[in-house]
């Protein structure tokens, strides 16, 4: 059966890369406190988009507060490390952001991303991350090349869920709305896309229920081998 869709549109942090395998790096250099720190890390980072976001949605030169993700992430550490009353050094600092730069690629990641580009399919992540940050983790993680475009936020300097990410999809592709497929881990960017009006598929990692504001993703599986039963 031919598939429904030929572009398939990826987020980054939670659905490829794995943001709480810094736990473990967290875990070395503040025994037993690595989990806490993992979660209340991606929380704030997630969190001060969002601030960013509100306070200044889209001023001409995108939002007036706007800072990459790869600072927000910096400013996240910080924060995060001093509400737990955990040492805030520089030095602990540089060490777990050093390896955010090279975060770990879910294991299923690869195969499927390279069948899917090997079956002829147009991949692109659009990410809130900054371009550097992103290529970083793309090339670490071993996918060079197996995406048509990497697409981050830095030129347009607003997050997700603002519909003018999402729009980047078709200034990058123009394609129809039918043909893209947008797949995320995070419930919230899918219920952004949902909202704008993609075609979505929820890698629900966690076992979550979904958000409870309306409406729910077109597809569901646990990981991203799900993508591949539609094509
Ligand atoms: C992303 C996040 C924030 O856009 O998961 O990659």
């Amino acid at each position: 059966m031919p598939s429904d869709f030929d572009t398939f549109v990826f987020d980054a942090y939670g659905t490829l890369f794995d943001v709480y395998s810094v736990r473990l790096a967290a875990d070395r250099i503040y025994p037993g406190r690595g989990e806490a720190l993992a979660k209340l890390w991606r929380d704030k980072q997630v969190e001060y988009t969002r601030l960013i976001s509100l306070a200044d949605p889209a001023g001409t030169h995108g939002s007036r507060h706007y800072m990459t993700f790869w600072e927000i992430t910096e400013r996240a550490l910080d924060f995060s490390l001093r509400a737990l009353g955990l040492d805030a050094s520089t030095k602990s600092q540089s060490e777990l952001m050093a390896q955010y730069e090279r975060l770990s690629a879910f294991p299923e990641v690869l195969p499927v991303i390279t069948k899917l580009h090997k079956a002829g399919h147009q991949l692109f992540i659009l990410s809130n991350g900054n371009q550097a940050m992103l290529d970083k983790a793309v090339t670490s993680a071993e996918l060079s090349g197996l995406f048509h475009r990497v697409i981050g936020v830095d030129a347009l300097r607003q997050f997700k869920i603002m519909p003018a990410v999402y729009d980047l999809i078709f200034q990058a592709n123009p394609v129809s709305r039918e043909r893209v497929l947008f797949i995320s881990s995070n419930g919230w960017d899918v219920l952004g896309a949902n909202w704008y009006g993609l075609n979505t598929f929820w890698v629900n990692r966690q076992g979550l229920p979904f958000e409870s504001l309306g409406p729910s993703p077109r597809f569901e599986s646990k990981d991203l081998n799900g993508v591949l039963t539609l094509t």
